[in-house]
């Protein structure tokens, strides 16, 4: 049977690479974009009986149930959650600035958890779940002080340990990918040179083989580095 994968922040970055590369490898696919009539052609070109284009803002408190409810109206089933929208600000230990703390511990923590106890009755039933988190390595470690964007991961990552947890009985796998700077509008600000940085399409493809896992594997965490970081030190 195909298998429906829900993706957030699929219309740009890491979100859309692996889209695409889910789509090219016959899954059905249903895509939580903050703004669906303003899509990228390649997204927006996919066969519609194969894709589904929700709105997704996390800013709307029914916005995980609204797109869970419209895919199972398309689709009937869930067989795999991409928890990938994030946001990243810079925002220092000493910075008075909660409001941009509580931002990204809504987007990058808080919103996958609900996305997730929503997904989870769907995943259960479909006996090969898969829940993929788009962690960072800023979950794994804190180099300066400007902490906010870490401190939404570790929490996320936290969140990762125990949805396997939660649903390790009914064959739910869930990993946690750590990459470290990812060529996309995110990172690619900070770098003159983006070649060395890893690519969408990497993640992409580690999301395929994770997908493609059988039950009796578990990967709980994956970290990967960037050359260029590697240079660095
Ligand atoms: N790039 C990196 O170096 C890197 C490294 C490690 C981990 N990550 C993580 O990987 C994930 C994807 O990052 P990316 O590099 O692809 O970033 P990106 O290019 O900035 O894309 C972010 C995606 O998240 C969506 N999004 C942001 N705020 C949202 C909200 N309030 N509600 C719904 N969707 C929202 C964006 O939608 P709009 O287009 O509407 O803004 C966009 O689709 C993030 O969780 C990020 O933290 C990235």
């Amino acid at each position: 049977m195909t298998r429906v994968i829900m993706i957030s922040g699929a219309n740009r970055g890491i979100g859309k690479a692996i889209a695409l590369k889910l789509y090219e490898n016959g899954f059905l696919l249903s895509l939580g974009i903050r703004n669906p009539d303003l899509v990228d052609a390649d997204i927006l070109s996919l066969d519609k009986t194969k894709v589904l284009l929700s709105s997704y803002n996390t800013d709307n408190p029914n916005a995980e149930s609204e797109w869970i409810q419209k895919t199972i109206l398309k689709f009937n089933k869930i067989d795999g959650l991409i928890n990938n929208a994030g946001i990243y600000n810079l925002l220092d230990i000493e910075d008075d600035n909660e409001e941009m703390l509580d931002d990204m511990l809504n987007v990058n923590t808080k919103a996958p958890m609900r996305l997730t106890r929503l997904a989870l009755p769907y995943l259960r039933k479909s006996g090969q779940g898969r829940i993929i988190n788009m962690v960072s390595d800023a979950a794994k470690k804190v180099e300066d002080s400007k902490v906010g964007y870490s401190i939404s991961k570790f929490g996320f990552l936290a969140a990762s340990y125990a949805m396997l947890h939660a649903a390790k009985k009914d064959g739910v796998r869930v990993t946690a990918l750590c990459p470290g700077f990812v060529n996309t509008d995110m990172a690619k600000k900070y770098f003159l040179s983006t070649e060395n940085l890893i690519q969408p399409e990497t993640i992409a493809d580690i999301v395929l083989m994770l997908l493609n896992l059988p039950n009796t594997v578990v990967i709980p965490e994956l970290s990967l580095d960037n050359v260029e970081e590697l240079n660095y030190r």
